[in-house]
Order: structure tokens, then C-alpha cells, then sequence
């Protein structure tokens, strides 16, 4: 078992010297001993960032993503590589890797098809096809006999309708009074996002044009995803949400005809908000420009955001991401995804807000200390605060639940509550910290920078 301090005490080293790359292999490979595989995926990705670390890093970050049934990127990555270099290991990696996609380069192995893994087509047209007109019933998924001969040259169909269904086309009622603090955010979201498509007339008589999406970025838990719904609710607009790994891993091949589709039933279901999460999945410059999988993919969803002739007039986009120095500037350019927003964990009033609402409701709350809670949970996320409410209330829901009444919260339940629990931003911000210093070209990370001075205590 690896030894917890001597981790941390690598990743200290990491936080100082962060474009060692042998010490990134180093650490990703005690990572991997400890099982935290994640952790070890994430330093992998950092080394390969680093020329002289690159090779050393792919051979160990390829097989892990193909571990993690990331088949997607370990393909991509291995690719890109073996075209720059010959390298055993990874033509071997890339021989498993098209195995468990059901996609054997040759006969050589016994596959294990995945059910509905699309072969790789060849390089897709760059004119999108039509959309597919939807149908009045959604095809059933029965074997017919004439299909069998076909399916051995053509990869199963997607339904475009149905794969669009697929997604989280939630109608939440979560508007921006839902979401506490922030109110920085939500004054720029309005003003680029909200306000242009409530008010059109006032933007055409300032010759503002609206359209163009945002990009929210920050620490895990802090209400990317809960704001953007929350726009959504503010226009009583649709919320779709789409995570660009599941379409990378899950759809190879179709994935670029499958945006389309995504956006045309974005546009037939309009007012949408269109939200993207974990975009930097797709927005990576890592090696995109090796990879003309990749470049396609991007230049089809760049080519369908620019939205010829305001075609996505009603088609507001929001995208999430933790690591928003992963993303393509290309996204960023005016028009697409121009206005970078930090959301940042709740301050004070937030905090109070939130505290409040999760835990003078609750039976026994009007005794708990509230403001004692708020002084010591800075830089806590909002997700870490509904934590924090849920623990408090663990034990009193424990006896309810024996004695069958209900029994109070305690003062003392949520002083062990918070004795508990932890800040999850923490790693973060030092993460960021090296970000905003080393990556802050055009002032970009200004906000950042200016946010880390002013929580510089921790
Ligand atoms: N500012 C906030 N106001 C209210 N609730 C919040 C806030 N930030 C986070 N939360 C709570 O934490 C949960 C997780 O937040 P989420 O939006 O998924 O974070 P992120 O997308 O930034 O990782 C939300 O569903 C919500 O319950
Ligand atoms: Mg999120």
C-alpha cells in the first residue's frame, strides 16, 4: 500500500514544479498502486502535457483510459502518437483498444463486440447530412430478418430522435433565486445571455447583437450545472444537457453527424438551453491537431454554434468545465463560447443563504448556530453545505426512524457535522493558483487571480 504522506508530499512537490514530467509518471504511478485511478488518470494527463515526459506518459495513460472504458481518448491518444513515432506497446494498445470496440483491425483476436458501438466510419462528409425528418413512431428495436444481411456492412442505425431523447431534456423549475450568491455571474449571464433574447428590440437599438454562449468555470460543486439550469428556468426554456465524454466514448464514428442531430432537435424544441458539461473533454487542445478525428468533431460543433443565418437564434449555450485551460481557444473566439465566467464557492451572504435554507427547516433548527456555521465553512462548496445539512441531520433521522417520531436536530449534530467535513475546493484553487500564474495570457484568468489574492488566507 503506498504510503498517503509520501503522495501528498509528491503532490506538494507537483504544486511547485509543476512541469516536471518524470515527477508526474512518478506520482501517477503511485497513484495507480493506491488505486486511486482517477487521480492517476488526471497526473498521466498532465505528463503527456510535457514533450520530454510525452512517450513515457502514453504508454501508461493509454492503457489505464482503456482500463476506465475510455476507449475513445486511449484511441485517439495512441493514434496520434503512432503517427508521429512507431511504438510497439501503443500498436499493440490500439490492437485491444478496436478488439473491445468490436472493431478488429484484423481477424486476429476474438473480439468482444460491444452491442451498439458504431464501426468507425470513414472520414464523414464535411457537409452535415439533412436531419433525418422525425417520425411519427420511433423505430422498435426488433432483429427483422432482411436486416441481418446488412448489418454485417453497415454499423447499427442510431435514430437520431430517439439518441436526442436520450439526454436530460429536463424542464426543472430552478431559477436564479434557487441559486445563491453569485450574483456577478448571474448579472453577466443576464446581460449576455438572458436579456437578449427576453428584450431584442433594446439590443438592436444599441446594434447588439445577441447570441454567443458562455463558458462557467470553477471548482467542482459550486453550481456550474445548478446555474445553468437555472437559466434555463429564468426563460422557462428547455435544459438539455450533454456530457461530451459520453458522446466521445459512446458514439464513435457517429458522434459528429450526432451533434448535428443534437442541435437541429435543439432548434425544432427551441427556446433551449443547451448546456455542455465537461467540455474541455472536447474543447482539449491536447493533440487535437495530430488528430483529424478530433478536428472534425470540433470543426462540426464550432460549424453548428456559429449557426448560419441565426439559425440558433433560440439556441442559448452554456458549457461547464473544472479545467477551462484545457479548452480550444477556438471556442472562444466572438460569437461562440466569449464570455469566461468564474464561479467561485459562496462567500458569507451566500453561505448564510444556503445554511439557512438547509438547516432552519429542519426539525430542532431554529437552535442550531447558524452564523457560528457560516465562519467556519469558508471556501466550502455548495455541494460541501448540503453535505454539511445532510450529516447534521443523520443521527436525529436515525432515531426518528427507530422511534417512529420525529426527533430534533442538535446543536451539537452540526457542530460534528462541520468538524467532519472539509472544504472540497481546496485542490482546486491550488491547481488554479499555478494555472493563473503560469497560463494568464490576454488576462485571461484575471477574475481568477484577483478571486485567489482574496482568499489567499487558507
Ligand atoms: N450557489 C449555489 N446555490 C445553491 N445551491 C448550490 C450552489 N452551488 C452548489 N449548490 C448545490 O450543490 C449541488 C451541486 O452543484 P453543481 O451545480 O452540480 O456544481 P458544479 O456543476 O459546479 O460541479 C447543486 O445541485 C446544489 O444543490
Ligand atoms: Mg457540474
Amino acid at each position: 500500500m503506498t504510503d498517503p504522506s509520501l503522495l501528498a508530499a509528491l503532490a506538494q512537490a507537483l504544486e511547485r514544479d509543476p512541469r516536471n514530467g518524470a515527477l508526474w509518471i512518478h506520482y501517477a504511478e503511485l497513484l495507480i498502486a493506491a488505486q486511486r485511478s482517477d487521480e492517476a488518470l488526471a497526473a498521466l494527463r498532465n505528463a503527456v502535457e510535457i514533450p520530454s515526459a510525452r512517450a513515457q506518459a502514453l504508454r501508461k495513460l493509454v492503457p489505464l483510459l482503456r482500463q476506465r472504458g475510455l476507449l475513445a481518448e486511449a484511441l485517439i491518444r495512441a493514434e496520434a502518437a503512432l503517427e508521429s513515432a512507431p511504438d510497439p506497446e501503443l500498436a499493440k494498445e490500439v490492437e485491444l483498444i478496436e478488439a473491445l470496440r468490436g472493431n478488429p483491425k484484423e481477424p486476429s483476436e476474438p473480439s468482444l463486440p460491444v452491442p451498439s458501438a458504431p464501426a468507425r466510419s470513414a472520414p464523414a462528409p464535411a457537409v452535415p447530412p439533412a436531419p433525418a425528418t422525425p417520425r411519427a413512431d420511433p423505430p422498435v428495436q426488433e432483429p427483422r430478418e432482411d436486416d441481418e444481411a446488412l448489418a454485417e456492412i453497415q454499423p447499427e442505425p442510431i435514430d437520431d430522435a430517439e439518441w436526442a431523447a436520450q439526454f436530460d431534456w429536463g424542464d426543472l423549475r430552478v431559477t436564479f433565486k434557487d441559486v445563491a450568491g453569485l450574483d456577478d455571474v448571474k448579472r453577466q449571464v443576464n446581460l449576455r445571455i438572458i436579456a437578449p433574447f427576453k428584450q431584442p428590440e433594446v439590443y438592436q437599438a444599441f446594434g447588439r447583437k445577441g447570441g454567443g454562449g458562455i463558458l462557467l468555470y470553477g471548482p467542482p460543486g459550486c453550481g456550474k450545472t445548478y446555474l445553468a439550469r437555472a437559466v434555463a428556468g429564468e426563460l422557462g426554456a428547455r435544459f438539455v444537457s450533454v456530457s461530451i465524454h459520453d458522446v466521445l466514448d459512446k458514439y464513435w464514428g457517429e458522434s459528429q453527424r450526432l451533434i448535428h442531430a443534437l442541435f437541429e432537435q435543439a432548434r425544432r424544441n427551441a427556446p433551449t438551453v443547451l448546456f455542455f458539461d465537461e467540455f474541455d473533454a472536447l474543447g482539449s487542445t491536447r493533440g487535437r491537431e495530430e488528430q483529424q478525428y478530433w478536428k472534425t468533431l470540433v470543426d462540426q460543433l464550432l460549424q453548428e454554434m456559429d449557426g448560419v443565418g441565426g439559425r440558433n437564434r433560440d439556441v442559448l449555450m452554456v458549457a461547464a468545465t473544472n479545467v477551462p485551460w484545457n479548452v480550444d481557444s477556438a471556442f472562444r473566439r466572438p460569437g461562440r463560447f466569449d464570455r469566461v465566467l468564474l464561479v467561485t464557492p459562496p462567500d458569507k451572504s451566500a453561505r448564510t443563504a444556503m445554511l439557512e435554507q438547509n438547516l432552519r427547516t429542519l426539525p430542532g433548527g431554529e437552535a442550531l448556530d447558524v452564523r457560528g456555521a457560516v465562519e467556519k465553512t469558508e471556501l466550502y462548496s455548495g455541494a460541501d453545505l448540503v453535505e454539511l445539512a445532510n450529516r447534521t441531520t443523520e443521527r436525529a433521522l436515525e432515531r426518528s426512524l427507530e422511534s417512529g417520531q420525529i426527533h430534533r436536530v442538535e446543536p451539537k449534530d452540526l457542530e460534528r457535522a462541520i468538524a467532519s467535513t472539509r472544504a472540497s475546493t481546496l485542490e482546486w484553487l491550488a491547481m488554479a493558483r499555478n494555472y493563473a500564474r503560469y497560463s494568464n495570457e490576454g488576462g485571461q484568468y484575471d477574475e481568477l487571480v484577483e478571486y485567489l489574492k482574496r482568499v489567499k488566507k487558507w
